[in-house]
């Protein structure tokens, strides 16, 4: 069983590379199940409807949210009714939306969790602790588990991956926008990488306009930052084969699609 993964989908440059590589990207390496991180996909900023339905039409089935979930309005009007949008599941009680959310695979299904850091990020719940609670739970579903951690500090990341080694199929971490090259099956058999890397912009600073990201370096000034519409353009993903049985992990792979590595069909 294969799971495809795309990173941190950055405006409308990533938005396209979603369109013409998933596509390309599903009949090349056949996943069963398609997973797209959304948070920055409406100019950097959180995410649309029409956007979130977008990512389903080019072949995900589950979009998942990160720190910038709510910076777009529109999400308002429509995470509740929205079955395969994942926000962080450790926001607090009483926040919109759902942490959780459970596919059908085959006769099984495949529970999508998003989880968001603590560390140099807004306070939030404990994710550790909400992890153990939502992995009970799904584990009476399914085996496989897969779950985002949206986190910016490494260490919470490789934690995080420890932690739930042998109970989840996979940890993947987003948010950072530069994919790590550290995919690994740890010991007990869940798939980890820190990094999955963004899908968007390529020559600029983590998608946002680079004048801008190293004016506010040089002065600190406050500098708003935007997404560029022209340019190279890059796509960020990892593979994950399991076994559907067990939920454990098999083999990872990275995909980096830009003109430094074309992308071959
Ligand atoms: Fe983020």
């Amino acid at each position: 069983m294969r799971i495809l993964f795309v990173g941190d989908v950055v405006g409308s440059p990533g938005r396209d590379m979603i369109k013409e590589y998933v596509p390309r990207l599903k009949e090349k390496y056949k996943p069963q199940i398609t997973i797209i991180n959304g948070e920055n996909a409406a100019a950097g900023r959180g995410i649309t409807e029409k956007i979130y339905r977008q990512f389903l039409e080019n072949g995900a089935q589950a979009v998942t949210l990160g720190n910038h979930s709510w910076d777009n309005r529109d999400i308002f009007e429509f995470i509740d009714n929205a079955k395969y949008l994942v926000r962080p599941a450790n926001f607090p009680e009483g926040t919109p939306g759902e942490g959780i959310k459970f596919l059908k695979y085959n006769q099984s299904e495949v529970a999508v969790i998003s989880l968001q850091g603590r560390t140099f990020m807004p306070e939030l719940d404990c994710p550790f602790r909400k992890a153990d609670e939502l992995v009970e739970a799904a584990r009476k579903r399914t085996s496989i588990i897969f779950v985002d951690f949206h986190a910016e500090a490494t260490s919470e990341k490789q934690a995080m991956g420890w932690y739930l080694d042998g109970r989840v199929s996979a940890v993947v971490g987003t948010h950072t926008h530069v994919q790590t090259s550290d995919n690994r099956i740890l010991p007990g058999g869940t798939a980890y990488l820190t990094d999955v890397g963004m899908t968007g912009p390529y020559d600029e600073i983590l998608g946002m306009g680079r004048e801008a990201v190293i004016k506010r370096f040089l002065t600190s000034m406050p500098v708003r930052f935007e997404v560029p519409s022209e340019g190279r353009t890059i796509l960020s993903a990892v593979i994950i084969d399991l076994d559907p049985k067990t939920g454990k992990a098999k083999k990872t792979e990275r995909v980096l699609i830009n003109e430094d590595h074309p992308f071959f069909s």
